[in-house]
């Protein structure tokens, strides 16, 4: 609307006949014509079960965040189901003397992803969502999310078999839906074929389509203790890659995706909206360590206001597209939300 714009009635200069700011006026006119809004049972809650521990650790670059022992974790997971959280995605980490090149402790029936897969099944029953991460970067000692081949490099197809392992053990100790994580070529359509041959059909997939190598993972890999050294832009998207992402998509629903993932969130809103545009299936967005750990901080300092800052980030991605977010904070805001 130029300067010459008349509020829709004719004449130049009157005031305005048509006025937004009517629909803002009070706290229920606003409730009312939201155009989109938060439910608990969309909120995803991230959580890490560390090995040989007694009491909690606290995540220094993620205040409120802990690595919980498996006390804790079944309170966690607990107090999820009493806020209505919609699902919790479980980590495990393992005692350091545990990792080795393949990741074993992946696959072992007793490892500690699946301890926690078992305990918190053995906790909510079939009230929350249980899903676990799909990825060898917690138990290798190298920290990639692959095994390597004899130039250092990750082997692609290599680590494909250790996912299908990694797959049915976590099935069989109770996740409802794998996470698969480590950006493999192929990942979604092989670690289907493996479930299904092993008889666990109903076991859903929520693929990382477009998981970026990202900055905003920093606080994650102190979370789980990781090995890495050098960074993951061999496997995980260039941030500068949008389109990218939309053929990451086709690869993953044509491999039999149940729902798909955008990561990090703040970032890549652009891409979630791309996403959730192309798409029949549910559409998550993980708000990702970094951006807890910097809303925190920020707030921390007196910079920013806390809550309204988080409830802003979690509508920006519902907004953008996201049915579901998976975020550190998802039992708080469900219980502000409830
Ligand atoms: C890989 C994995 C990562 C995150 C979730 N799954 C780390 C990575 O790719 O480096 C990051 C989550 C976060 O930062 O909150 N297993």
């Amino acid at each position: 609307y130029g300067s010459g714009y008349d509020g829709g009635r004719g004449g130049y200069g009157d005031f305005p006949v048509v006025r937004p700011r009517r629909l803002r006026t009070t706290p229920a006119m606003r409730r009312m014509v939201a155009e989109h809004r938060l439910h608990p049972a969309d909120l995803i809650l991230p959580a890490f079960l560390r090995e040989g521990i007694t009491e909690p650790v606290e995540i220094s670059s993620m205040p409120g965040v802990y690595q919980h022992t498996r006390e804790t974790l079944r309170k966690a997971a607990a107090e999820a189901v009493a806020a209505g959280v919609g699902g919790i995605m479980i980590f495990g980490v393992p005692e350091e003397g545990k990792k080795d090149a393949t990741g074993s402790c992946g696959t072992d029936p007793d490892g500690i992803l699946q301890v926690a897969l078992r305990d918190v099944r053995a906790e909510v029953g079939d009230d929350l969502v249980v899903m676990s991460d799909l990825c060898l970067d917690e138990f290798t000692d190298h920290g990639h999310c692959g095994v390597l081949d004899e130039r250092g490099r990750v082997d692609n197809d290599a680590t494909l078999e250790r996912y299908a392992e990694m797959a049915c053990v976590q099935a069989e100790a109770g996740a409802h839906v794998l996470g698969p994580s480590g950006m493999m070529d192929g990942q979604v359509a092989f670690v289907r074929r493996a479930l299904d041959e092993a008889g666990h059909q109903d076991v859903a997939m929520l693929a990382y389509t477009a998981k970026y190598a990202s900055a905003f993972y920093g606080p994650f890999r102190e979370a789980v203790d990781s090995s890495l050294t050098g960074d993951r832009k061999a496997y995980q998207q260039d941030p500068a890659n949008g389109r990218e992402a939309m053929r990451e998509l086709a690869l993953d629903l044509a491999e039999g995706a149940d729902m798909v993932m955008v990561k990090p969130a703040l970032p890549y809103l652009d891409v979630l909206r791309r996403v959730a545009d192309a798409v029949d299936v549910p559409v998550a967005a993980y708000q990702v360590s970094g951006e807890y750990a910097m809303v925190e901080a920020a707030a921390q300092r007196g910079w920013i206001e806390r809550e309204r800052a988080i409830m802003e980030t979690l509508t920006g991605a519902r907004r953008a597209g996201a049915d579901m977010i998976l975020t550190y904070w998802a039992t708080e805001a469900a219980r502000r939300l409830r």
